[in-house]
């Protein structure tokens, strides 16, 4: 005799039956299809290996572009004190254009072949920004953090350029002088401007300025 439990499985049976080709099909697990650092070449007229040395240049960028992007966030959030407001909207705003240029660089990756680096744990590992404190820290030291991440960047995105340009990847050469170079530049601007200690109500040596010494 059917049990109560028989009946409802019955009636469940009843209910999805018809619909199988609509259900999803989940916990599926292969092998990756192009493993890290192979390249599964596009028809972009570009050497092998070529792309291969401008994808290794270019995942260290991205890694160290994405460590920087994440430092503008954290500051944003912390910022303390009394130019809070300002401070905590460039913040953003330089989070905001560090992070078009992750997608330019992550996309640039795929399109020479190459893989781009993608997780927190896989940029933990590679970039070259020190790695700052948990805790808030003051105006100045954040400041002086994001400067210091800046110029490593420009650094090596100015050896990479070179490089590239060196090899005919013009590019990865394009993308890291007008976008990664360019944008890095202006951002050292409006930071390190802020590290002037220049008076805010009275002005220093207005007798020299007035005896004009
Ligand atoms: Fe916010």
């Amino acid at each position: 005799m059917a049990t109560k439990a028989d009946k409802r499985s019955a009636s469940y049976n009843q209910i999805e039956s018809g619909a199988e080709r609509a259900k999803p099909i989940l916990h599926q697990s292969a092998r990756e299809i192009q493993p890290y650092g192979k390249i599964a070449k596009l028809p972009i007229a570009l050497d092998e290996k070529v792309c291969a040395a401008s994808a290794e240049n270019l995942n260290q960028v991205l890694a160290d572009t994405i460590t920087l992007r994440d430092l503008y966030k954290k500051h944003h959030w912390q910022v303390a004190g009394h130019t809070f407001y300002q401070l905590h909207l460039l913040f953003d705003k330089h989070h905001d254009e560090q992070d078009e240029l992750v997608d330019m660089i992550a996309e640039r990756i795929q399109l020479l072949g190459a893989i781009s680096l993608a997780m927190a744990a896989d940029i933990a590992e590679t970039t070259i920004i020190p790695r700052p404190p948990r805790g808030r820290e003051e105006v100045p030291v954040q400041i002086s953090r994001l400067l210091e991440a800046h110029e490593i960047i420009l650094k090596e995105a100015r050896t990479m350029a070179a490089q590239a340009d060196e090899a005919g990847d013009d590019g990865t050469n394009d993308l890291l002088v007008s976008n990664v170079i360019r944008s890095n530049e202006l951002q050292v601007w409006f930071l390190a401007e802020h590290l002037v200690d220049v008076p805010v109500v009275h002005a220093d040596n207005v007798k020299a300025a007035s005896s004009g010494r």
